[in-house]
C-alpha cells in the first residue's frame, strides 16, 4: 500500500491561483495573451490597459483599466492581487509605465520581463529627421513642409496647435482630444498596406510625415511609402528602457513566461513561493 508521501510525490505540480499581469495597450499584448492562454490555461491572466482607447481590441482573460497611481500604487496592486509575474508589452514609446513597473516589481519582489520590439532603422535613401521628443517636432519640420501627415496619437497633438501655416492630416484610432486648426482627421487602426499608404499620401498631397519610432510591421508601410515618394520623415525616438530583462520577439517573451509558470529549472526567475521567509 502506498504511503501518503509517496502518493503526493507522484502527483503533478499544480500551481494554485498562479497569476500573470500583462501590461498591455498594444496588438503585441493581444497576440501574446492569446498564445499564452493556449499554452498555460491554468494561469490566470490579467491584462492592464491605461484606458486610452474607447474600444480596446478583444482580449482573453481578465482586463483591468486605468492607471495604478504611480510606483506605490502598482507595487500595492501586485501584492494585493497576488501577481506572480509581470510581462510588459506596452508600446515602445510608453516610457513612464515601464520605469514604474520595473521599480514596482522590485519593491513587490515580483519578476518583471520587458518586451520591446526593435526600432526601425533608416535605409540610406530615407530622409529621416530624428528628434528626442514630440515637443521638438515643430522646430524640426523642414522649411518645405506645408501638408503634414501626423501619426503620433490623438493625445499627442498639443505641439501642433499653433502652427496655422501648416495643414495636417491626423490619423488616430479614436477622435483627437484637442482641436487642431487646418486639419482633417482619419479614424483608423493598423495594420496598413503599402498600397493604402501610398494612395493616402498622394491623395492628400502630403509633403512631410511625423511619426514615432514604433518599430514592428503594422505601421511600417508609411516609412516605405515615404521612401518611395522621397518624403522627409520627422521621427520621434524612443524613451530609455529600464535596466530589466529584455526580449525583442513575442516568441522569446512567451517562452520565458511559459517556462516560469511551468517551473522549468532552466529559468532564472524566482517564484514568490521559492523565496526565503521574510523576502
Ligand atoms: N505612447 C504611444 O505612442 C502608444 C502607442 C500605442 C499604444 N500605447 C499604449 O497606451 C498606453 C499609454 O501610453 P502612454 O505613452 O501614455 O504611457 P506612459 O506615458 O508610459 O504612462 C503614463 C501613465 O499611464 C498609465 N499607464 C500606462 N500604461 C498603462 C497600462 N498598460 N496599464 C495601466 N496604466 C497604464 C500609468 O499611470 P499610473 O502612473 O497612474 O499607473 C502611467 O504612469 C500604454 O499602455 C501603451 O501601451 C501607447
Amino acid at each position: 500500500m502506498s504511503s501518503v508521501s509517496t502518493l503526493s510525490l507522484s502527483l503533478p505540480v499544480v500551481w494554485k491561483c498562479s497569476r500573470l499581469l500583462v501590461l498591455g495597450g498594444t496588438g503585441d499584448a493581444v497576440k501574446f495573451v492569446q498564445q499564452f492562454v493556449s499554452r498555460c490555461p491554468q494561469v490566470e491572466v490579467i491584462t492592464s490597459l491605461a484606458g486610452r482607447t474607447a474600444q480596446p481590441q478583444n482580449l482573453q482573460g481578465k482586463v483591468r483599466i486605468g492607471g495604478f497611481g504611480g510606483v506605490p500604487g502598482l507595487a500595492e496592486y501586485l501584492v494585493a492581487t497576488g501577481i506572480d509575474f509581470v510581462v510588459d508589452l506596452t508600446h515602445p514609446c510608453a516610457g513612464q509605465i515601464k520605469q514604474n513597473a520595473f521599480l514596482a516589481c522590485q519593491i513587490a519582489c515580483v519578476p518583471y520581463l520587458l518586451f520591446c520590439r526593435p526600432a526601425w532603422e533608416p535605409d540610406p535613401t530615407d530622409r529621416w529627421i530624428p528628434v528626442d521628443c514630440l515637443e521638438a517636432v515643430p522646430s524640426a519640420l523642414p522649411s518645405t513642409a506645408q501638408r503634414v501627415f501626423l501619426t503620433t496619437g490623438r493625445q499627442n497633438l498639443a505641439p501642433f496647435q499653433n502652427l496655422p501655416h501648416l495643414w495636417f492630416l491626423i490619423r488616430s484610432v479614436d477622435p483627437p482630444t484637442i482641436d487642431i486648426p487646418n486639419s482633417e482627421v482619419i479614424l483608423d487602426r493598423g495594420p496598413f498596406t503599402l498600397e493604402e499608404e501610398l494612395a493616402l499620401l498622394q491623395e492628400h498631397r502630403i509633403d512631410t510625415i511625423v511619426t514615432k519610432n514604433s518599430g514592428g510591421d503594422a505601421t511600417y508601410a508609411k516609412i516605405v511609402a515615404a521612401r518611395q515618394l522621397n518624403l522627409p520623415v520627422v521621427i520621434v525616438q524612443r524613451p530609455p528602457l529600464p535596466p530589466a530583462p529584455l526580449v525583442t520577439t513575442l516568441e522569446a517573451a512567451l517562452d520565458q513566461v511559459v517556462s516560469f509558470f511551468r517551473g522549468d529549472c532552466s529559468n532564472s526567475y524566482t517564484r514568490k513561493t521559492d523565496r526565503a521567509p521574510g523576502h
